[in-house]
């Protein structure tokens, strides 16, 4: 049974709310519109307030599972097959190299991405515990900087997939830079590789996390992450909104002229009141159809440059993977290459000891970085008037030293990419391989 005056035709034709009570009902009855609020504040819906790129990220997960699940049709994850599979996709299946390079693009792209929302928010300090009454939005930063690293370790993961030579040594790196680690270090990489080097373990490890587990924490972090949003009285930016209102809200005095009379009874001068909730009334509008028009905008550009980069880039494959091979040089994937660049800039020679630049680069900086971002709000002592604005004056001095590492790492990731070739020596891209060592 249907619901009264519900037709089939209702699932596929737009949704145009007459009226604001119409838009406001849809939310409350809808299952998909239920994650919306009932109304937005117009500064939240602005594009330079967050750039939307938290929602970006989310269409690029979406991207990246919709094209995954018709991809696992044909991946088989064994050594033996996986390269030959993943080779029918590109050259036999029907629009297979288009669906594997827009899936490869949108990885690519929700690395990149992700880190520009992380930079957004920290930019308009929007993790700071000021906020509306059972605001606590620290939270959702710590619940992103998880998402951050399920969005890299969601990638590396998808890495070796392709079982090529390419895949099979950057996870080597990738994995040896783990190892690192004291005392446990050998143990997180035999955890990760099933044994001691990249073989059969390995990857139905790195293919069962890869397509399911991740995936399901994502999916879960990111739920909460949005409810979240909605617990903290909606983005920071709304905060300045509200605040505004309050000082704004005052009775105007009766204008000159201007009077009323109660049936005789009484008589006096009008009274205007501009209360907060009036106010905000006035700077707000029904989420529906503002969020869902903006989000479906969004969408449909995601996807339209995830294929186009598909078609244009299309994914590499190199030859099959070969563990007595090693290219020269073994690179990690591109997002990890700052730190194999520093750790090779960290192993130098002090007399006869040898500087361990694996842990000092691999482990020690990214993680006193990490756990750095994780105590920043609580570190921040920047005023409640600063939540949600852009480089507020406030914060100069983090903001600065905040670019300046980040500037530092992107120059070091175009470093490691470009510039570094055989023996990790420095090479310009129009210079000739240089000579092996003497010792070789
Ligand atoms: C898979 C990764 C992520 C997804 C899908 C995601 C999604 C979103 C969305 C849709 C929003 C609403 C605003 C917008 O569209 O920009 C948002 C806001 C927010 N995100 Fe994320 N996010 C992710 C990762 C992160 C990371 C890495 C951080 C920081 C460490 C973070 C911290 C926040 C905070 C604090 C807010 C509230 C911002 C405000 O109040 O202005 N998120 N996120």
């Amino acid at each position: 049974m249907s619901a009264p005056g519900w037709r089939p035709r209702d699932l596929v034709k737009g949704f145009r709310p007459r009226t604001p009570r119409e838009g406001a009902d849809a939310v409350v009855q809808n299952f998909v519109l239920h994650a919306f609020p009932v109304r937005v504040t117009k500064k939240a819906l602005g594009w330079l307030t967050s750039g939307w790129l938290g929602t970006i990220s989310l269409h690029l997960f979406l991207v990246l599972t919709l094209t995954g699940a018709v991809l696992l049709f044909i991946y088989v994850p064994s050594v033996e097959r996986a390269y030959a599979s993943v080779k029918d996709i590109e050259f036999v299946t029907s629009f297979g190299g288009w669906l594997r390079g827009t899936h490869r693009i949108a990885a690519h792209l929700m690395v990149i991405v992700v880190v520009l929302h992380l930079v957004r928010v920290f930019l308009t300090g929007a993790y700071k515990k000021e906020g509306p009454p059972g605001a606590y939005r620290p939270l959702n930063w710590w619940v992103g900087l998880v998402l951050l690293l399920l969005t890299f370790f969601l990638s590396f993961t998808g890495y070796l997939l392709p079982w090529d030579q390419l895949a099979f040594w950057a996870i080597t790196v990738g994995t040896q830079i783990a190892a690192s680690v004291p005392l446990i270090g050998e143990e997180i990489r035999q955890l990760l590789l099933g044994g001691t080097t990249v073989g059969q373990p390995a990857l139905i490890r790195f293919y069962v996390l890869h397509c399911f587990v991740l995936p399901a924490l994502v999916i879960y972090l990111v739920a909460y992450h949005m409810w979240r949003i909605r617990k903290d009285g909606g983005l920071a930016a709304t905060d300045r909104v509200v605040e505004d209102a309050k000082a704004q809200a005052r009775v105007v005095p009766p204008a000159p002229g201007k009077t009323y009379t109660l049936m005789g009874a009484t008589e006096g001068g009008t009274v205007q009141a501009h209360t907060p909730v009036a106010l905000i009334e006035r700077e707000s509008t029904p989420a529906i159809p503002a969020i869902v028009r903006r989000a479906f905008a969004t969408f449909v550009l995601t996807l339209a440059v995830c294929s186009l980069l598909g078609v244009m880039l299309p994914a590499p494959l190199e030859e099959p993977a070969n563990p007595a091979v090693t290219p020269n040089p073994a690179k990690a994937p591109w997002y990890f290459l700052w730190l194999q660049e520093l750790v090779s800039i960290l192993t130098f020679q002090v007399g006869d000891v040898t500087v361990d630049g694996a842990f000092l680069g691999g482990v020690l900086l990214p993680g006193l970085l990490v756990l750095l971002l994780a105590a920043w709000p609580l570190l921040d002592r920047s005023p409640a008037a600063a939540v949600g604005v852009w480089f507020h004056s406030s914060r100069k001095v983090q903001n600065r030293v905040f670019l300046a590492l980040l500037f530092a790492t992107a120059v070091l990731t175009v470093i490691g990419t470009f510039l570094r070739g055989p023996y990790w020596a420095w090479m310009w891209p129009w210079d000739a391989p240089p000579a092996p060592p003497t010792w070789m």
